[in-house]
């Protein structure tokens, strides 16, 4: 290669590079198989060996990857919290043992652990008491995200035994076991959020969630496997591993003492094969010195330990032939693409399908044609996908397969947003599966939960048409005659569903406003919009700046509902719905004060806390008496401060002279 090309070459790679981090660390949703970001990673490496005079400072492979968040108060690790060099066969396993030989002679052991695939999470202890959770971040330094952390149950809160020292970190990984995983992610996709792409995103996308009460709804695990103190207590890893354990930490049950490689070696040939019977995943194994003299002997590179490495095992990888590609309408209207493939046998399933995510995987990254032969893998991923085409089968003659162009099911032609991937049928009032998805939502058990009326239900209904918006089932029980001769339904049935509907009118306004299924407006948003705005009439007229004033509400879900009640077809189905009885009122609490303490004070809560929620200190606030504002004005009596305020409260606050003070001060005011 000549240098420039070498120099153009190094150029891209850190740039992608750069870019998949930063997918994989902030936005949680990476785009590219670990195995293959290795792979480039190390051609980079490779190229800058050869080219050193190209090499950037801040490459990729002189850093750990990894970021730091704004939303969290940002805290220094103690001890640098370091990656992992990579293996991915014997041979380098060989070769590493070689080193540590050469360097430390033949008497040690190697500790083997799983490898899990997870986030990484260092725990600070104090006097027993967990004091601080903090993630890896960039390595040096990461977010605090104690309040989260104290949602885990595994994870003590407080130590009850054992000769802990007073004050130790201690390290290990968050992780989702893929039975929560498979059913919060089911749960998203009712919701028409985007799901997760395997259960490592969904637990690092859970800590970085704001609100530790939605935290705690997702159940997560932890397993540890690193003990740091100043004076070194214990003389081997593995002895530490049993302490902590004594002490009531979670250590994974699992882990071997091997005295060679040989060990080593069976270890990993155990678990390549029953790691698929694991209620969790784990990518590789992790082989570490055991000896803690000789792992300081070893000592460390820029970003690793050499004193130990991981072995990553490959993704379980087939080729079959592709049969066809299929599309599928949400409720939403958009479309997403399926492909079904020739029955094959991977990790332990039978896969038939696999997605396709959006447009440009058909017709860019894959450039699929017909009856093409793919490579299906599936690692981490419940969903397999199709990594890439053996060129070498496809057939001579075989065309290109082209996205389609117009709804599949209700031939309009699709469009697509500017910067979105998915393309989408605009016509929601008169496509059959927005149709039928929409109301299938509202009748849905975290909806309106309607007894006696079920999916198929609705599908007969809407194709005998009886019903095409939700606000004709409050008018079914005028068609119970027309019903009956249909010869579908029994007379006792039928009453059970109109009995359903009509129970169903006294759901509260946050299920009625979830059930309407505006994009983006899932369980959690619809209570902070109601418990926010009180009355539909409030939040149909609320503009952007107002919407994004409510707790949790960012921009984009204020534009889809400013455009949803744009619509005046939805005022008028609204209108309608309201006219037949459902609520479209906060329902009102019983309040019994707690006290009068607060009455005729007002507050606004502002930042992050580490011992309350806003929603806490709010309820907290309103039940001694005093009143929450939505913006800062003269009238403001006080502006409860956490962390992380945003810079234009806080001199806006100043400006007016309104006293700013901490969850403590506002405790001490209720006493
Ligand atoms: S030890 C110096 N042990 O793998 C690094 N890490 O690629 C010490 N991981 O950031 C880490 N299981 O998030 C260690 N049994 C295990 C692990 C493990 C998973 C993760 C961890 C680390 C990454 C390194």
């Amino acid at each position: 290669m000549s240098p420039a090309e070498a120099n153009k070459q190094i150029q891209a790679l850190t740039n992608e590079l750069r870019q998949h981090n930063y997918n994989y660390y902030v936005l949680a949703m990476p785009t590219i198989a670990d195995f293959d970001f290795d792979r480039k990673l190390r051609e980079l490496n490779e190229l800058e060996k050869e080219f050193p005079e190209f090499a950037d400072p801040d490459s990729p492979t002189q850093k750990v990857g990894g970021y730091i968040t704004k939303e969290f108060v940002t805290v220094r690790h103690r001890w640098p919290m370091l990656s992992l060099g990579n293996t991915y066969n014997a041979q380098e396993l060989l070769d590493f043992d070689q080193r540590i030989r050469k360097a430390i002679g033949d008497s040690f052991e190697y500790v083997c652990e799983l490898k899990f695939d997870g986030l990484s999470m260092s725990l600070t202890y104090e006097n027993g008491k967990l004091l601080r959770a903090v993630t890896r971040g960039d390595g040096v330094q990461g977010d605090e995200v104690t309040t989260n952390v104290r949602t885990i149950h595994s994870i003590p809160k407080k130590l009850t035994a054992g000769n802990y020292p007073d004050l130790f970190e201690i390290r290990g990984e968050v992780f989702m076991h893929l039975k929560a995983f498979e059913r919060l992610n089911k749960e998203r996709v009712d919701n028409g959020e985007v799901p997760y792409a395997n259960p490592r995103n969904f637990a690092s996308g859970t800590m970085k969630l704001q609100d530790s009460a939605e935290v705690a709804k997702r159940p997560l695990d932890c397993f540890l496997y690193g003990l740091y103190t100043e004076k070194t207590l214990f003389k081997t890893h593995w002895e530490s591993l049993e302490a902590v354990k004594s002490w009531g930490f979670n250590v994974n049950e699992q882990s071997r003492l091997c005295s060679d490689i040989n060990g080593v070696l069976e270890f990993i040939e155990h678990w390549d094969k029953e790691r698929f019977n694991l209620s969790y995943d784990i990518d590789g194994i992790v082989i570490k010195v055991n000896n803690y003299s000789q792992q300081q002997e070893l000592g460390f590179t820029a970003k690793s330990p050499r004193w130990a490495i991981s072995y990553k095992f490959k993704a379980e990888r087939v080729e079959t032939e592709l049969l066809q590609v299929t599309y599928q309408v949400g409720r939403t209207g958009a479309v997403t693409p399926v492909a079904n493939l020739k029955p094959v046998l991977l990790a332990g399933t039978t896969v038939k399908r696999a997605t396709l995510h959006n447009a440009d995987e058909i017709t860019e990254r894959l450039k699929l044609h017909e009856h093409d032969t793919v490579f299906v893998e599936k690692g981490g991923e419940i969903i397999p996908k199709i990594i890439s085409v053996n060129l070498d089968k496809r057939k001579p003659d075989a065309k290109p397969i082209a996205y389609i162009t117009n709804c599949p099911a209700c031939d309009t032609p699709l469009l697509r947003t500017e910067g979105e991937a998915a393309w989408y049928c605009p016509n929601d009032e008169g496509c059959p599966p927005q149709i039928m998805g929409k109301m299938q939502h509202f009748i849905g058990r975290k909806a309106m939960n309607i007894d006696g009326l079920g999916d198929e239900t609705i599908e007969t209904l809407y194709k005998q048409q009886f019903i095409t918006h939700i606000s004709d089932l409050y008018d079914l029980h005028e068609h119970a005659a027309e019903l009956k001769q249909l010869g579908r339904f029994g007379e006792k049935s039928i009453n059970n569903m109109l009995d359903g509907i009509e129970k169903s009118k006294q759901m509260p306004f946050e299920k009625v406003l979830f059930g309407l299924g505006i994009r983006y407006v899932g369980e959690t948003v619809a209570k902070k919009l109601v418990a926010h705005f009180k009355t539909i009439e409030n939040l149909m007229d609320a503009t952007a700046e107002e919407l994004t004033a409510a707790e949790e509400i960012g921009g984009r879900i204020a534009q889809s509902i400013t455009e949803y009640f744009a619509d005046e077809s939805h005022r008028q189905e609204i209108a309608k719905l309201k006219d037949r009885g459902l609520q479209f009122v906060a329902e009102e609490k019983e309040v019994n004060l707690a006290s009068e303490k607060l009455s005729g004070q007002s507050f606004i809560i502002s930042g992050v806390f580490e011992k309350y929620s806003r929603d806490e200190l709010k309820e907290l606030i309103e039940q001694n008496g005093g009143k929450i504002l939505s913006s800062i004005s003269a009238k403001l009596n006080y502006l409860v401060a956490g962390d992380n305020m945003g810079p234009a409260k806080l001199e806006k606050a100043q400006k007016l002279n309104i006293p700013i003070i901490s969850d403590e001060e506002l405790l001490k005011m209720i006493d």
